[in-house]
């Protein structure tokens, strides 16, 4: 299959495709090199300095939602050791840090006056930042509604979306002199479906109904977001949404299975991809999804504001999905019905999410291919093992650093078809708070030894370092492989 390689925006193609032979990869020097963290995963301070309870408080204190009855009431203490934090984030040598603001540390309530203390945080955060020459990147939304706002229905109740921008433009007024790289929403798929449908992520309500209202809400929330973002800031902002795209693959030629499959790939990407980059939702989501709404929630000119253009698109890849069609109402994959997932058929993580570095490239090259261009950035690619430290005091995480080199390598490649990436951040920095999971997932090229504190930078981490110091892959894949 031919690749058109006509980027229409300047990418820097130049020094991608020189220097490929033998197991070297180089990237352009202006390539942004990160790590990604979330505030409710790694700050702690649940009720420090007038912070307002998220859904994720309720949820994780309520019993048998998270394993071991994890919080993140302290998670990593990062709330009081973000300096120390920072100063270990620059030893990795990274251009930018991907972060997140908690919404009810700024606004307890979701709505009315600002807590200054909560702000003051993340003023702080970012001067830390630029302290040490990191470019601060900050999402608006990674998944901690203030409670307050649950109350009155969360993002099924279409309000959420109006004061979330009054919350981007208090956020962009406040830091937009420090902060030029804005996302508004992590991942909204995950705070839809995993939120409202099947319920494994904070609120917790298992409805698929709400979950169709609620991803249209937060997409609107994300369109008036940008708005308000560029507005406070005379534009100077770069604005993004990063979603969570994935490879679907059918079980077989089956009909039965290619129709279970374009069921999953509506939901998963196009729901996102066409709603944003188009300009209207995928023609057959309303008739799959009419057995639980009318899709009432869609006002006149609300996909206007959805599809409001952006300045870059984050892309978070974790792995490809199977499907079979299987005989029930609603699928194991929330929000779609008859589809049966299939277990990862190699190589899997920690998670159980299966390692296919091919799935990046085939995810950017269809957004290349399918979309009107725009740069992109993977904000988020990773891994969890079990990580143990060794008598040597060190974590030898040499899966880490082999799930690492397949998947910068398969950044490269789609490079080098055409794909504007302009930067890639590994998920995460620290070892945290794994939603669901709680504590017992590390996906951190540091350690966190959640007894004391203490932080130890992984065998990762210094691979890491090493790539962005040379501006890529020297040598071959560690393993031989
Ligand atoms: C993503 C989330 C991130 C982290 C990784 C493993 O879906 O955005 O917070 O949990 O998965």
């Amino acid at each position: 299959m031919s690749t058109p390689v006509s980027p229409a925006t300047d990418v820097p193609t130049k020094d991608v495709a020189a220097d490929t032979k033998g197991g070297e990869v180089r990237f352009p020097s202006d390539f942004l090199w990160g790590a990604a963290t979330a505030a409710y995963q790694i700050e702690g301070g649940a009720t420090a300095d007038g912070r307002g309870p998220s859904i994720w408080d309720t949820f994780s204190h309520t019993p048998g939602r998270v394993a071991n009855g994890d919080t993140g009431d302290v998670a990593v203490d990062h709330y009081n050791r973000y300096v120390e934090d920072i100063a270990l984030l620059a030893t990795l040598g990274v251009k930018a840090y991907r972060f997140s603001i908690s919404w009810p540390r700024v606004q307890p309530l979701g709505h009315g006056p600002v807590n200054e203390p909560g702000l003051d945080f993340y003023r702080r955060l970012t001067d830390t930042l630029l302290e040490h020459g990191i470019e601060p990147v900050a999402t608006l939304y990674h998944w901690d509604l203030p409670q307050a706002l649950q109350d009155e229905g969360g993002w099924v109740n279409r309000d959420t979306s109006a004061r979330f921008a009054d919350y981007a433009s208090i956020m962009a007024g406040a830091l937009g002199d420090r902060v030029q790289r804005w996302t508004t929403l992590n991942e909204p798929w995950c705070s839809a479906f995993l939120g409202y449908a099947s319920g494994q992520h904070a609120p917790g309500i298992a409805d698929p109904g709400q979950s169709f209202r609620a991803v249209h809400h937060l997409l609107l929330g994300h369109g008036l977001a940008t708005h308000a973002i560029r507005a406070a800031t005379l534009s100077r902002a770069q604005v993004s949404l990063v979603i969570n795209p994935a490879p679907v693959t059918a079980a077989s030629d089956r009909p039965a299975d290619l129709d279970a499959a374009r069921r999953v790939d509506a939901v998963q990407n196009r729901l996102f991809l066409d709603a944003v980059l188009k300009g209207h939702y995928p023609a057959d989501l309303p008739g799959d999804a009419a057995r639980w709404t009318r899709w009432d929630f869609v006002k006149p000119g609300d996909e206007h504001v959805i599809a409001t253009p952006l300045d870059m698109l984050g892309v978070n890849y974790y792995q490809p999905l199977r499907v079979a069609a299987a005989d029930t109402d609603e699928g194991s994959h929330p929000g779609t019905a008859g589809t049966r997932m299939l277990p990862p058929p190699g190589a899997r993580t920690a998670m159980d999410w299966e390692i296919e570095p091919q799935g990046l490239v085939d995810v950017l090259m269809r957004i290349h291919n399918g979309y009107p261009r725009l740069p992109l950035v993977v904000t988020e690619n990773g891994a969890a093992f079990d990580d143990q430290v060794g008598p040597d005091g060190r974590v030898h995480d040499i899966d880490r650093v082999r799930f690492l080199d397949g998947h910068f390598r398969a950044a490269h490649t789609a490079m080098q078809r055409g794909v504007d990436l302009r930067g890639y951040f590994v998920w995460s920095f620290l070892d945290n708070f794994e939603w669901a999971e709680g504590y017992a997932r590390r996906f951190g090229l540091v350690y966190v030894d959640y007894a004391s504190q203490r932080r130890i930078l992984k065998d990762s981490g210094y691979w890491f370092q090493d790539v962005v110091s040379r501006g890529g892959i020297v040598g071959a894949p560690p393993g031989g492989g």
